[in-house]
């Protein structure tokens, strides 16, 4: 591929090939994948990416933050192509395999040390297995969570999700036990505080609720997004 160094428009947007894949994606393609624009990508090198039809954009998406190394960095597709050729898949449900221990090893460093690692396919996955964790070990039925919150939209995670009434719209009833609290948004503060005020009206509100409603003791696990994203990013 030649190497993306500047932004380059040459059809219309969407280009004909795009049309054409566009047209192929909508007939055969389940409706839950919403396409917000027509873009079809091709191929990516580092922050440029190219479309089917051959126009190049400057890339400020990063596949929601996923590829922040840039596109097809070299030691990663290195890592990859050296992977596949190996096996790309033997069911680690079942067996061990050292390349698996050593990343685990490394992201219970990277984390402090003393954590166990749980691979997941997506973030809706890790917020499952999260639940499920909770649940087996304390054995308490609530889970606190915020309102604005992105968590994911497989049965159990939607039930975190309050970003959105769309997400929820047809699928009830979700999950038991999830209760809901503002986020302390500095910018729209709940309760009419001060912004400077939102964490601890926030955190009088839930000792509220510990007193009138929820037992504290009953509450398995807060789910908190330390910057929110869907619900506007919002830093606390
Ligand atoms: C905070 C947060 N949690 C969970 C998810 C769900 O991740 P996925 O789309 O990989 O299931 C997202 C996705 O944007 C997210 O922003």
């Amino acid at each position: 591929m030649k190497t993306l160094q500047r932004p380059e428009v040459h059809t219309p947007l969407p280009g004909p090939k795009a049309k054409e894949v566009l047209a192929r994606d909508e007939r055969v393609l389940s409706t839950s994948y919403v396409r917000p624009y027509p873009f079809v990508p091709e191929a990516g090198e580092g922050v440029w990416i190219r479309d089917v039809d051959g126009n190049v954009f400057l890339d400020l998406m990063a596949g929601i933050a996923v590829n922040t190394t840039g596109y097809a960095h070299p030691r990663v597709v290195e890592a990859v192509r050296e992977q596949a050729a190996r096996f790309s898949h033997v069911c680690f449900s079942d067996f061990s395999s050292e390349p698996q221990v050593s990343l685990a090893e490394r992201l219970d460093r990277l984390a402090g040390g003393g954590f166990r690692v749980y691979f997941g396919n997506s973030g809706t996955e890790g917020v499952e297995a999260a639940v499920k964790v909770v649940r087996y070990h304390t054995r308490r039925p609530y889970i606190l969570a915020f309102t604005g919150a992105f968590h994911g939209r497989t049965l159990g995670s939607l039930a975190l999700t309050s970003s959105n009434s769309k997400y929820r719209k047809g699928f009830a009833p979700l999950l038991p036990g999830v209760v809901h609290v503002p986020y302390p948004h500095p910018y729209r503060p709940p309760f009419g505080a001060k912004p400077e005020d939102a964490g601890q009206v926030v955190l009088d509100y839930i000792t509220h609720l510990f007193k009138t409603k929820l037992p504290p003791d009953e509450v398995g696990a807060i789910f908190f997004e330390p910057i929110q994203g869907e619900g506007g990013y919002v830093v606390p």
